[in-house]
């Protein structure tokens, strides 16, 4: 027969085996151990300024999770799923060091308030280290969109070559997605960073807490207001969850376009060696996997979201055992966005970029079109007129296998009188860019300044 659970006043019988192995969480929830454990010394100090415990009490609970700790860090802790999760673990770990004292720490507490705000240590602890890696790879495009002030990109709508934009200006496009990201983890922060501590099972305790010296000692910005919420609610994990998606689904977006810019058929961009792999039957392939990896990856961050958003949909109030089910979504979720985005800042850096196939599609595809419709149209021909005479002459070009800018002047006037000698700066590739001085637009002095506030972003000069 199993030993005698922490719970088990009421059990004549021992719980399934089958049961204990379905229901444990300490497998995963392990991972919780630091926060378990500074959540319950914060507890300990509080209870003694309470009058709870005395000072020599707590300091001697505080002290004997400490040894506890180091044990875990050490890879020194038996684990043990019949005790069900680690705050159990820690708990009996810690009575078994300082012996029949342990058992007062639980006091003015339950399962329910110390795993909500356990979790929400967790939670915070994690973000904020997704903050750091999307600085970095925010990083890594600033120094790509350096050196590529002057490379002009065919930019798409439909995915169809359209206008010719800067290298620089795509990439800092994506800057804005991960400054975003970031701001919406810094907005996460704030109601995960809400002590629960206090609340105990659903209802508050007919002992003297202090909740607001818990989450001062925790340095947590918030406290809870009602005790039922405080064990139930989970909508930062939800958040944590949504604002993880985003950061892959803008992840994804970037590697696609990798993923098509490194077909020879395109040939933007040459890999690095670092971040590719070969084939094992075709010698002359290099396949972009990592970014392929994160595209696929996104799939189980999104179902982690939708996972969490199922299990919390039905839960009458309060706290419910399908909670349990929070934590492994996120875990994964965690693992996944860290790893992306180390992975893409230290990709980024390797990527060479080639100009001049760029340029050659920009010829190619017809980019300066715009141009000549508005130069028309700035001429006095009404723009509709303008853009029809435009769509003739690039067809005639096509068929010529030219671009619009080797089209000589009478071959110009075959399609208006209006085309003079100076149609040939407007149709320069170059000079379509200066002359895109629209605030945020792809002009050089729009990607100086985007170029500024990202790098002051960075905290870079
Ligand atoms: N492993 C549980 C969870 O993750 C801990 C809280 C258990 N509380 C309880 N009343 N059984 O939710």
């Amino acid at each position: 027969m199993a030993e005698k659970k922490m719970w088990g006043g009421r059990f004549a019988e021992a719980t399934a085996t089958l049961m204990e192995e379905y229901s444990e969480s300490v497998s995963f929830d392990w991972q919780l151990f630091a926060g378990d454990i500074r959540g319950s010394q914060a507890h300990a100090r509080v209870l003694a300024k309470q009058g709870f415990l005395t000072e020599d009490e707590a300091k001697t609970i505080v002290d004997g999770l400490d040894a506890v700790k180091a044990e875990i860090v050490a890879g020194d802790f038996e684990w043990n799923t019949s005790m069900e999760d680690v705050h159990m673990n820690v708990e009996s770990r810690l009575t078994e060091i300082i012996g029949p004292l342990g058992g007062k720490l639980h006091t003015a507490r339950s399962r329910n308030d110390q795993v909500a705000l356990d979790f929400r240590l967790h939670v915070s602890a994690r973000l904020r280290v997704w903050r750091e890696l999307l600085r970095d790879v925010v990083a890594a495009f600033v120094e790509q969109a350096e050196a590529h002030t002057e490379t002009i990109l065919p930019g798409c709508t439909h995915f169809q070559p359209a206008q010719p934009v800067l290298l620089a200006h795509h990439l800092l496009a994506y800057c804005q997605m991960f400054m975003r990201d970031a701001a919406r983890i810094e907005d996460c922060l704030k109601r995960t960073e809400v002590s629960p501590l206090g609340a105990a099972a659903l209802a508050g305790t007919t002992h003297p807490v202090n909740p607001q010296a818990v989450a001062d000692d925790l340095c947590m910005g918030g406290v809870f207001a009602n005790s039922m919420d405080a064990v139930s609610d989970r909508d930062f994990v939800l958040e944590a969850l949504f604002a993880g998606s985003v950061v892959m689904a803008h992840l994804s977006r970037f590697c696609e376009e990798i993923i098509i810019w490194a077909n020879p058929n395109f040939g933007f961009v040459k890999l690095p060696d670092a971040y590719s792999t070969g084939s094992s039957i075709m010698p002359q392939k290099k396949n972009p996997d990592a970014c392929e990896i994160m595209r696929g990856k996104t799939g189980r961050v999104f179902g982690s979201l939708m996972s969490l958003l199922t299990v919390l949909k039905g839960l009458p109030m309060t706290y419910n055992r399908d909670l349990q089910e929070d934590k492994e979504p996120f875990f994964d979720t965690d693992r996944t966005v860290s790893m992306s985005l180390a992975v893409m800042a230290d990709m980024v850096p390797g990527f060479t970029f080639v100009p001049e196939r760029m340029r050659a599609t920009v010829r190619s595809g017809f980019l300066n079109a715009t141009e000549l419709a508005d130069y028309l149209a700035a001429k006095g021909v009404p723009f509709r007129e303008a853009h029809h005479i435009t769509g003739a002459a690039v067809a005639f070009a096509e068929d010529a296998g030219k671009g619009l800018e080797d089209l000589t002047l009478d071959e110009f006037k075959e399609f208006s009188d209006s085309i003079g000698e100076d149609v040939y700066e407007v149709l320069d590739y170059d000079a379509c860019i200066k002359r895109r001085t629209s605030p945020g637009g792809t002009g050089p002095d729009s990607v100086a300044a985007q170029l500024a506030l990202v790098r002051e972003w960075i905290g870079r000069e």
